[in-house]
């Protein structure tokens, strides 16, 4: 499957894998603080921004768009950074290609599996898309994304963001996510460097599951965003790229 991408900067190259129902664009504070010394590269998930969708697809097939995507830009190994369901896709493409990641972010994302009330909430949600489409979006996750009194400037963008996801683009996401394996031991397979990141508000994924996650990751390191949600790299991009910067160096 071919990708969308947004592709800027020169530099070691770093893949930004973007969140649930998102695209590329939610990753503009972090193209401005890398583009001037590294390639910043972003995908837009099938079914999200200008990337089509036609079926169902699985979290392990969207890590095998993106190493179809590396081998287009000639790009051996690269920075992978996944917030939440770009981190759900980190972990497959780690685990069936660990030689083309060479340092690891994940942020706000977890390894396990949806459990059973997670499963169900999935399947409601799209019963639901499918009854009255994509405008039921905002309502249902906004409460998920973003820190309880969000700044409007932020909520406003990405309510923008959202509104350009499609039903049946978020529907097949929510069934790869729910039907997603448990990657949970993969954790302790991950032999690169590897950031963990976390909005201190963060009501999907919570900051101890994502402390915990870093102290199983032989190399790992935590670092909790202050006054941030879920969608941690838009609530404080000056702290998120920060930790980023520190990290990679
Ligand atoms: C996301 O931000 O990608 C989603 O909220 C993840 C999820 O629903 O598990």
């Amino acid at each position: 499957m071919n990708l969308h991408f947004l592709d800027e900067g020169k530099g070691p190259p770093i893949l930004l894998l973007h969140a649930f129902p998102l695209n590329s664009t939610m990753w503009e504070p972090q193209v401005t603080a890398l583009k001037n010394n590294y390639r910043v590269i972003a995908p837009d998930t099938r079914g999200f921004g200008s990337t089509p969708v036609a079926d169902t697809w699985t979290l392990e097939q969207a890590a095998d768009d993106l190493d179809q995507l590396l081998d287009g830009l000639g790009i051996t190994a690269c920075t992978v950074a996944g917030l939440s369901m770009g981190g759900y896709i980190a972990f497959p493409f780690y685990a069936k290609f660990p030689n083309r990641v060479s340092r690891l972010i994940l942020a706000d994302t977890r390894a396990r599996a949806d459990n059973e009330a997670e499963k169900r909430g999935r399947t409601e949600m799209i019963a639901a898309l499918q009854q009255s489409g994509a405008s039921i979006l905002p309502d249902r996750m906004l409460p998920r994304l973003l820190k309880p009194n969000a700044a409007a400037p932020v909520v406003k963008q990405v309510r923008g963001i959202m509104a350009t996801a499609s039903a049946m683009g978020a529907i097949f996401a929510l069934m790869a996510m729910r039907d997603r394996p448990d990657m949970s031991t993969v954790i302790h397979r991950i032999t690169r460097p590897t950031l963990v990141i976390a909005g201190d508000h963060d009501a999907v994924t919570r900051i101890d599951e994502c402390r915990g996650m870093a102290e199983s990751i032989r190399d790992g390191k935590f670092v909790p965003i202050p006054d941030a949600g879920h969608l941690s790299n838009l609530e404080n991009p000056a702290a998120f790229n920060r930790a980023l910067l520190d990290f990679v160096g």
